[in-house]
Formats: C-alpha cells, sequence, structure tokens
C-alpha cells in the first residue's frame, strides 16, 4: 500500500535518514539540518553526528562534540514553513490557519490558489483539502513556483496526488483549467486580487468562498468595492489577527516584548447562485468614502447611517419622546419617579 502522501509515516517513529531535523541550541538558536548517514552538522565549535540522531527519538538530546547538547526535534508546519527557502514573502502560520478554517477548506475540496509564491501557504491546504481532493495552484513566476514545489516535496517527501502547478497567470489560465461553476474555494495572495475577481466568480459554485490575503487597507477596499460593483457575491467581511506571543517564567508571566505588529488582512466572500443579487447592504456608503471604481445610484445628503448610526424607528423615538416627557412631569410637578418615592 502506498504511504499517505500527507506524510503520516514520514511524521513518525525514529528518526530516519532523509528527515529534516530541527536543533535548538542552549541558547535557543535552531538550525535545521537534513539528515544523512556519515555526515556531520558543524559548527565553529565542532560537529554534531548525523549518525548519533538517524535512528533516535524524535525529542532526542544530542551531544555536540564541545559537550553541548542540542535538542532535536521534527519541525512542525509551522516551524518548517518559516524555515524553508522562499522566493516570495511567506503566509505565516497564524493567517495560514485562519485561511483553512474561515475559507472552510474541507478534505476533498477543489481549491484554487494564486499566486504560490514560495508555498507556505499550499502546505496548508494540501493538508486541508488531503489526498482525495485538488489543490490547483496558479503562478505567474516559474522561478517561484519551482521554490514552492520542492518545499513541498521535501515536506510531503514525494509529489502530491492532489497538487497540480500552472505556470501563468490567473486571469489567462483559470479559464483553461477548470470548468465554471465547479470550484469549491478560492485562495487569493497576490498584489492586485481584484482583477481575477471576474474568473473567479466564474469557477466557484454557487455558496463557494474566496478569501483573499492583501497586505494594505486600500488592497483590501479596492477588493471589496470591485466585487460590490459586480455584484452575485454576498457582503464582504474582513479582518486583521495580531497574535501576541507570552513570556512564561516563574513569577514573570506576561506578553513578550516583541511582537508581529502586522501580517496581512483578510477578506472572504460567498459567490451567490447565477442571476441572484443579495440586497443585503442596509446602510448606504458614506459620500466621498468611494474612487472612481464606485458609481453611486442617487447623490444623497449625509444621513446617520452614513456616518455608521443605527436608524431609530419612527416607533421608537416616538417612545423616547413620551418617556422623557413623563420624566419631565414628574420633575415639574413632583410626582414620585416609577417604582418608588425619590
Ligand atoms: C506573496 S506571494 C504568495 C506567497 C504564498 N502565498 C506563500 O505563502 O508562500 C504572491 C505571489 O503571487 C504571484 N502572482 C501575482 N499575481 C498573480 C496572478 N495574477 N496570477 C498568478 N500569480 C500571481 C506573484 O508572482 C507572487 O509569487
Amino acid at each position: 500500500m502506498t504511504p499517505p502522501a500527507t506524510g503520516a509515516d514520514l511524521r513518525r517513529g525514529p528518526f530516519r535518514p532523509g528527515d529534516r531535523v530541527q536543533l535548538t541550541d542552549p541558547k535557543g538558536r535552531l538550525h535545521t539540518i537534513t539528515l544523512e548517514p556519515g555526515k556531520n552538522f558543524h559548527t565553529h565549535r565542532g560537529h554534531v553526528r548525523h549518525d548519533d540522531l538517524i535512528g533516535a527519538p524524535d525529542g532526542t538530546v544530542v551531544a555536540h562534540s564541545s559537550g553541548v547538547e542540542y535538542l532535536a526535534l521534527r519541525p512542525l508546519l509551522s516551524d518548517y514553513v518559516l524555515s524553508m527557502p522562499r522566493g516570495a514573502q511567506v503566509v505565516y502560520p497564524k493567517d495560514a490557519g485562519q485561511i483553512v478554517t474561515y475559507a472552510d477548506i474541507f478534505p476533498g475540496a477543489t481549491v484554487v490558489e494564486a499566486g504560490v509564491g514560495s508555498g507556505a501557504l499550499s502546505l496548508s491546504l494540501l493538508r486541508a483539502v488531503g489526498d482525495e481532493g485538488r489543490l490547483l495552484s496558479f503562478e505567474r513566476r516559474a522561478d517561484f513556483a519551482e521554490i514552492a514545489q520542492a518545499n513541498a516535496h521535501a515536506f510531503f517527501g514525494q509529489e502530491h496526488p492532489a497538487w497540480t502547478v500552472t505556470v501563468g497567470d490567473l486571469v489567462q489560465e483559470l479559464p483553461r483549467a477548470v470548468e465554471p461553476g465547479t470550484v469549491d474555494r478560492v485562495v487569493l495572495d497576490m498584489l492586485a486580487p481584484w482583477e481575477c475577481l471576474d474568473v473567479v466568480a466564474d469557477a466557484l459554485v454557487p455558496g463557494g468562498v474566496l478569501i483573499c490575503y492583501v497586505a494594505t487597507t486600500t488592497q483590501l477596499s479596492r477588493v471589496a468595492e470591485t466585487a460590490r460593483r459586480a455584484g452575485g457575491w454576498t457582503e464582504p467581511q474582513a479582518w486583521e489577527s495580531l497574535v501576541r506571543g507570552w513570556h512564561l517564567e516563574g513569577l514573570a508571566v506576561r506578553p513578550e516584548h516583541r511582537m508581529h505588529g502586522h501580517t496581512g488582512f483578510l477578506i472572504t466572500l460567498r459567490r451567490l447562485a447565477p442571476g441572484v443579487d443579495a440586497h443585503l447592504r442596509k446602510k448606504r456608503p458614506a459620500p466621498g468614502a468611494y474612487g472612481e471604481d464606485y458609481t453611486p445610484v442617487v447623490e444623497e445628503e449625509w444621513s446617520p447611517e452614513d456616518l455608521g448610526e443605527r436608524p431609530v424607528s419612527d416607533k421608537r423615538l416616538r417612545r423616547t419622546a413620551r418617556e422623557a416627557r413623563a420624566t419631565a412631569d414628574r420633575r415639574d410637578g413632583g410626582l414620585p419617579d416609577e417604582g418608588g418615592a425619590s
């Protein structure tokens, strides 16, 4: 039987030749090595023998020739993406985790991804679709695609059966690669995702999810407005996440002094069934908030809703007025407040 491509066999058991191993020195510095019989990992003070690790269990401590001890562990996916070779900036594990969850990437799904960059996000997507799913990834740059494929091969130990990488621009390549309405999920991490919205709209199944990862608010806004203008999408939902590590030492339990202040924003939309245009927007946009992409239907004056205030119903206003008058009357006439004498 062929071992599972997702690497269960590779990720369990004693260290074997070809395994990647993360060594941590006493100062917490990390070094990643690939085990080869007879080889040594050299530092300026001496070396660690690969043969001392081959056959040892994961989580072993190994002695350096200088006597210093190194902790040896198989890197987790989150460790691996931060240590693997990079062509382009990678999606950080915290964002990859959110993408998998909020784009609802499920085992067996057909997922489209662009661009591939260094392949960090592809690894999380491949894990989530599993061996029976399909990940169709598109990357403009052949050199990046090559790095990403090598990274994936090193991680899974073989070609992943669910993965196809196409070199080219998503706008040209996606319509050639898939039948309309057949893709469950689309994940875009690129400079101008709004340029791909038309082809993505054609490719997605009704109810399918699009998630875009963008670095700036201007990109975020452009995606939202382009989708609103095109129609056929749900209202966009956008957020960012900040993760702050904690220092844990005796009574000194506090946030780390350093953190990654910004990685990117995420925005999700769902594709509506053909011919459906959801009138889900209750608030009208504030005048002046829109650039050249937006054509307002009617020019109107500013309203409280434009400023983000909740509209108050006439009924509610009448009740509030009655309550206000009753309060005034009580004060004027010395009547007791409701619920007791004052
Ligand atoms: C930031 S990188 C992606 C990083 C990747 N998600 C990762 O985690 O390693 C953005 C990539 O998108 C590619 N790209 C930009 N526009 C594209 C398009 N229209 N079609 C295909 N690839 C595109 C770029 O060449 C670049 O490699």
